[in-house]
This record gives C-alpha cells, structure tokens and sequence, in this order.
C-alpha cells in the first residue's frame, strides 16, 4: 500500500457527531497532466494556478452508525442527485482502507459550485477537492490531529483517488504534480505547493470564455486511456516533464512573455494529442480557433502579455496579469465575445486555495 500517512480506526466507545465545511477552487493547468497509469498516477509531472471564483462549497454532517458499510445521503444545490451520491459512495468505499471512519459515519453531504452547472466548467477538481478536505477535517477532529499542513497533502492524495487534477488544488497558487527529478519533494501521489516564484505571477486573471457549455464528446477518462497506444505518448511524457523544468525557472522572474509561450504550447499540445489519437477525436470548435487567432494577433500589435490555454474543451482561458486588466477588457469585449456562446464570461483568478468554511 501506498498511502504515506498514519491511518485511524475508531473504536466502539461512544456516540459522536458533527459538522464541517469547505470551500475548494478549481485549478487550471499550465503544463498538463495527460496520461495515466495504475491508480490514477500522472505520466508526467504538470504544474496549475488554484483558480478562486469557480468553487464548490461542500458541509458534511456526520453522525455515527453501526453497520459498517459507507451510508450518506448528498444534495446537490439544495436537490438529491442520485448520480452524484452513487459517484462519492463509490469514492469514499475506494479510500476506506486509508481512511476506515469513512464506514463508521452517516454523511449527509450538502454541495454547490459557484458557477453554474453545465457552464463548460469541470467541477471535478473543486468538488473532489472539497469532499476530501471535509474527510480529512473530520478525521482530524475525531482524533486531534491538528497539522494543517499534513491535512492538506492527505486530502490531496485522497482527492487525486477522485480526480487526478484535484490533487492540485489544495495548494496556495501554484501547485506542482507528479514526480519530477530536479523538484525535490514531488510526488504522484499527490500535489505540492510551488513557491519562490515571482510575484507577478500571484496576480494573474483567468478568464473563461465560454465557447460550448455541452458535455464533452470523448471524457476525461476515455482521453487519458488514447494515450497509452499514441505513438507520440514517450515524447509527450518528456516534453511535459521538460516544460515544468523550464516553466519553474522562468517563473522565478518576470518574464511573463516565456511563461506565455509555454502556456499556448501546452493547449495546442493537449489537442494535438487529442486530435492524433486512434481513434482522432477534436473536442476544440471553429470559436475556439477564432479566437486564438485574435488573441495572437491583438498580441502582435499590442505587446501585451496576453495569452492563452485551453483545458479538455473547447472554452479560452486567458491568461494575463492584473497590470494589463484594462487591455484585456478591450480584447475581450470588442474582438472575442462575438465568438463565445451568448457572451458568458466566467472571470477568474489565482489564489491563495481552499477555505475552511465551518
Ligand atoms: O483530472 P482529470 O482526469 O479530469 O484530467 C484532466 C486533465 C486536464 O484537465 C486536461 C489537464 C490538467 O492537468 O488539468
């Protein structure tokens, strides 16, 4: 087994309940994590900014019960919602060996993104994010375990069981996932936090622009499976491990234009694999391509540092940084809304991670 922490067992003693909350951000990748093996472990190391505004707020209410088995009722957004309760049953019975309470306990779990449901924005980082963090909280409390720290990097092992991008967004900022030679510390099992980067980069927006808020054509899933058989996966998988390099010391100064160039280099990549899979799937649309286009272009006449990256769909995230806000509302508004879906926007940025709610 390869689970680095203690693991807890209650015994038979006495009668406890309680209540905890969390909020968890999602996270966007700047060098992407594409490419699996064995239990949700990265082919290669990828490196994200914790976003801020798209967020699930997650309260689980825990009462102890006798039968052994996990229980829990879930509602979601103030409804029950069968199929997510059976995803998190199957989630809390596959971390039960590392953390057995999870069958000691009746969960009611109450959940809610900050941005809407099928907006085109993937909830599975901030919300597998969340629960893991209550699951830990609570662990914590029952047994006065009070390194938050330690917390944080058990919910994220726990939280890449669900998502593998999850791992990441329980860290302030910048997070790193997936062993890497020259970072010391990284893991596959879970994420780290980056820090000495400079300060230009704690600044940075990411908006969304909303090309398609329909569910994705091939999932998440079934992308990571094509990569096993892409002829291109090895190069891939060292190209990715080159970039992080490259990226964490390029970061250490200000030169956003090279962290740019690595962040556009990164989504055309992720589609290209996409795209050279057997069998070839697109998921970006025309919008998208458009929009890369005036995004490039408004770039070469402006200077500004402007770019950027796309995720396992067709939507722009762009990236820039606060001292530019102005111009990006220009290129937003006059070159790029044209293109989205009725003019969403979702707008966001990098922060300092997940808040203890309750
Ligand atoms: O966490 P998953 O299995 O949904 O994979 C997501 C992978 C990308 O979002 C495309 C890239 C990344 O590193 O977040």
């Amino acid at each position: 087994m390869d689970f680095p922490y203690k693991i807890y067992t209650l015994g038979d003693e006495k009668y406890l309940d309680g209540k905890v909350g969390w909020r968890c951000p999602s996270n966007i990748a700047i060098v992407k994590y594409w490419g699996k093996y064995g239990i949700q472990m990265p082919r290669n190391a990828s490196f994200s900014f914790t976003l801020s505004n798209a967020h699930t707020d997650t309260y689980i209410t825990y009462s102890k019960q006798p039968n052994g088995k996990v229980s829990l009722d879930f509602m979601f957004e103030g409804k029950e919602n069968q199929a997510f309760a059976d995803k998190i049953t199957k989630f809390l019975h596959s971390i039960s060996e590392y953390i057995p309470i999870v069958k000691d306990f009746h969960f009611k779990i109450e959940s809610s993104n900050s941005f809407p449901h099928s907006s085109g924005i993937a909830s599975s980082a901030s919300s597998m994010g969340a629960l893991a963090l209550c699951i830990c909280s609570i662990e914590a409390e029952l047994f006065g375990i009070s390194h938050d720290e330690e917390l944080r990097q058990k919910a994220s092992y726990l939280a890449r069981l669900g998502s593998g991008s999850a791992s990441r967004s329980l860290m302030p900022y910048f997070s790193t996932w997936g062993e890497h030679p020259k970072i010391n510390g990284s893991s596959n099992l879970y994420a780290t936090r980056t820090e000495g980067l400079h300060s230009i980069f704690q600044t940075f927006h990411d908006d969304i622009l909303i090309v398609s808020a329909k569910e994705k054509s091939v999932s998440s899933t079934a992308g990571h499976a094509l990569m096993e058989n892409n002829v291109y996966a090895p190069a891939r998988y060292a190209q990715a491990n080159q970039r992080v390099e490259d990226l964490l010391e390029i970061m250490k100064t200000d030169n956003v234009d090279a962290f740019g160039k690595i962040a556009e280099d990164e989504a055309m990549t992720l589609h290209a694999l996409m795209m050279c899979s057997d069998p070839s799937y697109i998921l970006i649309e025309p919008g998208t391509l458009q929009m890369i286009k005036e995004i490039r272009s408004f770039r070469d006449r402006t200077k500004l540092p402007i770019y950027f990256t796309l995720d396992a769909g067709p939507n722009i995230h762009l990236l820039y940084p606060a001292s530019v806000k102005g111009d990006a509302e220009i290129l937003i508004n006059d070159y790029l809304l044209p293109f989205t879906e009725n003019n969403v926007v979702i707008k966001d940025k990098i922060s300092n991670g997940p808040k203890r709610l309750l």
